[in-house]
């Protein structure tokens, strides 16, 4: 069975959307552990209710990136883990981190990638006056929320809407094409070659997700 970590640094709710998807039987993954560099984090608190394995790693307790990432590393393989889900975390990884997980660490990202990467995508969204954003599931590599993408979801943007309502908007869709691609992942249908994903069977021509959502 697929075993994933999932990074956090504070709410948690697309972790809740994965957990949820493995309580109903739609994912046969099971988390071998969360880790969050914010001890505050809220997803810390969901950790505990599910009964899942939680680790704070703080940035500031190592003398630079590398020994904070090596840190990461140790603890994600201890765990048996072979997918990396970022689910919220709001650092960047480098190279050293991602050679230990080659094509397997994935992102959920609030845009249409590479519209509005970075911070606060939904709120450039809104500034930008753009009609159409959405979300995006992507490979993580050493650029900033750059990453060949897996999945994508269109989400309208309204005349009234604020970064609020736009982004709880958006949310709905992160939380049903972050945890397929998980389940697509468990089922060994991800394939990469270079920047072009392909999930193997997968529906493709489909809005407002493509490819078209299976169990979510
Ligand atoms: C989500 O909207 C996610 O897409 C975004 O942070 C939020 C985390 O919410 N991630 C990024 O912006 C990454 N660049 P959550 O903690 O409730 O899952």
């Amino acid at each position: 069975m697929l075993r994933i970590g999932v990074l956090v640094s504070g709410r948690g709710s697309n972790l809740q959307a994965i957990i949820d998807g493995i309580d109903a039987g739609k994912i046969s993954a099971d988390i071998g552990v969360v880790i969050s560099d914010n001890p505050k984090a809220y997803a810390l608190e969901r950790c505990r209710r599910h009964r899942i394995k939680s680790k704070v790693i703080l940035r500031e307790d190592f003398p630079n990136r590398r020994g904070f990432e090596e840190e990461i590393v140790r603890v994600l393989k201890e765990e048996g883990v072979d997918l990396v889900v970022l689910a919220g975390f709001m650092r960047i990884l480098s190279p050293f981190f991602l050679s230990h997980f080659p094509d397997r660490v994935i992102n959920i990202h609030p845009s249409l990638i590479p519209a509005f990467q970075g911070l606060s995508a939904q709120r450039k969204a809104v500034e930008f006056g753009s009609k159409i954003t959405g979300c995006s599931v992507h490979i993580v590599d050493e650029s900033v929320d750059g990453g060949p993408v897996i999945v994508q979801a269109a989400v309208p943007v309204l005349p009234d809407d604020t970064e609020e309502t736009l982004s709880e908007r958006i949310l709905r869709f992160e939380h049903r094409i972050l945890p397929q691609t998980v389940q697509w992942f468990a089922e060994g249908r991800v394939k990469v070659e270079g920047r072009r994903v392909f999930v193997e069977g997968a529906r493709y021509g489909t809005l407002p997700v493509n490819p078209d959502l299976e169990k979510f």
